[in-house]
């Protein structure tokens, strides 16, 4: 009994320093990889074995011992590992439930808060991962949010440009009802703009609406800037002429490129109906296209004395129209029939669907002062030299 005795002191001190070496390998290995950790408690495991079998080899060399001899050893063998290897699932353990409470806290309104204590390289990163996440997701909800409020804004807005003209359409009509109309004709031709504008408006508002959606589907086709350019001068001479405002595109280059004529038609209208509105009598609206290397650039230049520095990132935004109130252009009056101009802004909606459409088409819509007025520039993507030259 004695002998097994000591035969348990040789093991237990053979194990011993093994497992002892190895515990403050397992602690430095706290911040490091799991599997090297758990190689660790491996190495500790055989070391300790082997520690405590040739403690007590060396003392059978002394003494005769039977076959309990080899189990005491392996005993203190295992209980040593197994020692180790709890003290090591703990520290995983420990960690992972650090981690989870932690997780609980991704997309919270305070964020992601990192576990205080050490964690394994393994769950550090993971870690580091919800953290990203969760600021992805604190930008997306505060995109969201600003997306929403402007909706909710544009909303408001609409309904107010819309309301404005519809109520002066029922007055005109139950002035005409009612026979006070002193100039019918006048009252009929005035319903007739009014109609139009809203038209003019829901029609905006539906291509906004498919632009936000991405549903705009492009029908690109090989074209030349200079056919764009001439069919949108064209469209718009006649409110030049009733300006009073000198239309010029001789800088035009016949470069061919690769886009949906209708929607790029409808972008170069736009800009040339902003540009003739903000410029006074007499001034003058030039439109200008150049190739440069994959690239056409479209510029619409007019008079209107440049736009504050300030507003020049927010004139593409949906619903901006400057500092003006949301009045909408012509306001009708019965039972007079009298029109009240108030300044002479939309919706608010063309830029945003120039940037819209021309983005649609991979290409940039910018916009800079320049002396005396301001320039709107579209950057359209140039057809390949390869495709036969357009008519
Ligand atoms: N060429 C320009 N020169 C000076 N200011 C401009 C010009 N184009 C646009 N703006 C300013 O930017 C605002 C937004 O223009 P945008 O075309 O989006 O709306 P809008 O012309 O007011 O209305 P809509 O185009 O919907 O009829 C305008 O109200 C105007 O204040
Ligand atoms: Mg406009």
């Amino acid at each position: 009994m004695n002998d097994y005795l000591v035969m348990a002191g040789y093991a237990a001190a053979g194990a011993g320093v093994a497992g002892l070496l190895g515990w403050p390998a397992i602690v430095l290995l706290r911040r490091r990889s799991l599997a090297l950790s758990l190689f660790t408690v491996a190495l500790v495991t055989a070391l300790s074995l082997s520690a405590s079998t040739i403690a007590v080899a060396r003392a059978m060399l002394l003494m005769r011992h039977d076959y309990a001899v080899v189990t005491i050893v392996l005993i203190m063998g295992c209980l040593v590992s197994l020692a180790v290897a709890a003290l090591l699932s703990r520290q995983v353990v420990v960690g992972s439930r650090a981690l989870t409470r932690a997780a609980r806290t991704v997309g919270s309104d305070d964020g992601f808060t990192a576990p205080a204590g050490p964690l394994s390289s393994e769950l550090a990163a993971l870690s580091s991962e919800l953290a990203a996440t969760s600021a992805r997701l604190a930008r997306s909800r505060e995109r969201e949010r600003a997306l929403e409020s402007s909706r909710r804004e544009l909303i408001a807005w609409i309904s107010h440009d819309l309301r404005t003209p519809l109520a002066g359409l029922r007055a005109m009509a139950e002035a005409l009802e009612d026979g006070v109309a002193d100039d019918p004709q006048r009252y009929h031709a005035r319903m007739r703009t009014e109609v139009d504008r809203l038209t003019g408006m829901v029609d905006d508002l539906f291509e906004l609406s498919r632009i936000q959606a991405g549903a705009l589907t492009l029908t690109l086709s090989r074209v030349s800037v200079y056919d764009l350019v001439g069919d949108a001068i064209a469209g718009a001479y006649p409110l030049a002429r009733e300006r009073g405002v000198r239309l010029v595109g001789d800088r035009v280059a016949p470069a061919p490129v690769e886009v949906d004529s209708r929607e790029i038609t409808r972008v170069l209208g736009n800009l040339l109906i902003n540009a003739i509105r903000s410029t006074p009598a007499d001034g003058t609206v030039a439109v200008a296209a150049r190739r440069e290397q994959q690239e056409v650039v479209v510029s619409v230049t007019d008079g209107c004395g440049g736009i504050d520095e300030q507003d020049l990132a927010r004139v593409f935004e949906t619903g901006w129209r400057g500092g003006s109130a949301r009045t909408p252009r012509s306001v009708p009056t019965a039972p007079s029939g009298a029109v009240q101009h108030h300044g002479d802004t939309g919706a608010g909606l063309g830029l945003a669907i120039v940037r819209g459409i021309v983005e649609a088409h991979a290409g940039r819509a910018t916009v800079r002062n320049v002396h005396g007025g301001c320039c709107f520039e579209i950057a359209l993507p140039a057809a390949s030299p390869t495709a036969p030259a357009p008519a």
